[in-house]
């Protein structure tokens, strides 16, 4: 099949279908190839015998994998797998909510699920699959945007790692198709999505095209939260591996942090993420003078700097630690340099485990350092609401298991550091990522 030819005579002979004009480049317009004898005649022939498996044993992800003659139609979420090896009547039709976070039901239930179905090689079959209205010729995958909101450690955690994971080896060769498509969030990683796939992504649920692949990978594989575990990566993929490649994405300068030495008088960097409506620093100058003071260079960073992430990818890649209370900002840890530090800020909760779960135990893999600060009854403004016997203090566990952690110890509460302890730390610290 030269469907190098198909797209020059698609594209040349006709003004494609301009619902989507930017699908133009890799569509094959069937009423062009309809007109062209030997597009038809490549039909003919052997029928193409076609293999399916999934696997839905995994905690964060169900995803199937497919080769052969594929037939997708958004429109309708329908995957056909034609003339299938692997067919059996009883799974003849499988669904997957092509998301990463199968432990969490509520998410999950906003996910549209895409049906997979399956039909016997010939002479079995009595299915009549719909026919190709367009052609690729590279491996389609299907996920969903719908789970994710604007939170930006939702969207690389279950999303954007999990997509390098499943998409990365194609090289840019490679057809994205977004259900629960989310414009915002498709603007917001344009330029990782870029990278990922040399076509622009497809809406799937308003495609009515019926899209024909050779390969597609439905749902995405995700191995950690934050993160990817090697040996499940049929490429050995790695989390600095990751970070390389956001790297080359945003043009960032330094692959490596290098340990400044005190008496150069040069400075280590530090970016102060600083939140706004909830675990804010209610000091936060006092906190920035006295790390100043220390011998850091201090870069405050607020919620405006931190959305932009263009713009700020080269800010924090310039920095060798990032500073900040638990929060979805803390995320841009990716684009340190490798060997920089993160420091993460417990609020007040006994929350040190579910912090570290986000953004403690990813991070060795990613080639940083993690040091944590956790806030102590004196340090959180939830002293002004309860008072000391009650079971935010006496007993925070107590609320854990209320199912109020959110409402309590993360929406409630702003964070007013003791800055001769917070000094403390943040010198230690100091010492240890600079030489004499
Ligand atoms: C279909 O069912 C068979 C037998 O029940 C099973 O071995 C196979 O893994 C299933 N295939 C998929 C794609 O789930
Ligand atoms: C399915 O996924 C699990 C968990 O990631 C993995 O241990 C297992 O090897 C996978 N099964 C297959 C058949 O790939
Ligand atoms: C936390 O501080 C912000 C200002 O940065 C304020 O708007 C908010 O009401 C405070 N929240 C609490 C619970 O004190
Ligand atoms: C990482 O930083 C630490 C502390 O400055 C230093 O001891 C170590 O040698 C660095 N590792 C690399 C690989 O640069």
């Amino acid at each position: 099949v030269d469907s190098t030819r198909w797209q020059q005579q698609s594209l040349h002979t006709e003004k494609p279908e301009s619902a989507k004009g930017y699908n133009q480049q890799n569509e094959i317009l069937a009423t062009n190839a309809a007109k062209d004898g030997s597009l038809i005649n490549s039909d003919v022939g052997a029928p193409r015998i076609s293999k399916l498996t999934c696997n839905f044993s995994h905690r964060h992800s169900d995803y199937c994998r497919m080769e052969g003659d594929l037939r997708i139609h958004g429109r309708s979420g329908r995957v056909y797998v034609v003339s299938s090896s692997t067919f059996r009547p009883e799974n003849s039709t499988i669904t997957v909510r092509p998301y990463t976070r199968k432990w969490e039901p509520e998410t999950m239930s906003r996910i549209r699920e895409v049906e997979i179905r399956s039909s016997a090689p010939p002479p079995h079959s009595f299915v009549i699959p719909p026919k190709c209205t367009v052609r690729h010729d590279v491996p389609a995958v299907i996920f969903s945007t719908g789970g994710c909101g604007k939170n930006f450690f939702h969207a690389m955690s279950d999303l954007i790692v999990p997509l390098y994971t499943t998409a990365h080896e194609y090289n840019g060769h490679v057809q994205l198709l977004i259900t629960d498509y989310n414009t915002e969030w498709v603007a917001k990683f344009k330029p990782i999505l870029a990278a990922l796939s040399i076509y622009p992504v497809i809406d799937f649920d308003a495609d009515t095209a019926v899209r024909c692949f050779p390969s597609a990978h439905v749902g995405l594989e995700s191995h950690r939260i934050l993160g990817i575990d090697p040996a499940l990566s049929r490429n050995g993929y790695t989390m600095m591996g990751f970070r390389d490649f956001l790297r080359s994405i945003f043009s960032l300068q330094r692959p490596w942090m290098t340990p400044v030495s005190r008496s150069s008088g040069k400075k280590p960097r530090l970016v102060f993420v600083l939140r706004r409506h909830s675990r804010a620093v209610t000091n936060e100058a006092d906190a920035m003078a006295a790390v100043a003071d220390i011998g850091f260079e201090v870069v405050a960073a607020g919620p405006e700097d931190v959305s932009d992430m263009a713009r700020f990818a080269p800010v924090v890649n310039s920095c060798d630690v990032m500073v900040g209370v638990h929060g979805a900002g803390l995320t841009n840890m990716v684009f340190l340099p490798h060997n920089g530090t993160i420091v993460q800020i417990i609020p007040w909760g006994n929350l040190k485990y579910p912090c570290r779960f986000d953004f403690g135990d990813p991070v060795p893999d990613m080639g940083l350092r993690y040091e944590e600060y956790e806030v102590t009854a004196e340090e959180t403004t939830l002293k002004d609401k309860y008072p000391r016997d009650h079971p935010v203090f006496a007993d925070p566990l107590s609320i854990h298991r209320m199912g109020k952690i959110w409402n309590v110890f993360l929406e409630e509460q702003n964070v007013t550091l003791d800055i001769d302890r917070f000094r403390g730390a943040m010198q230690q610290l100091y010492q240890s990522i600079t030489t004499e």
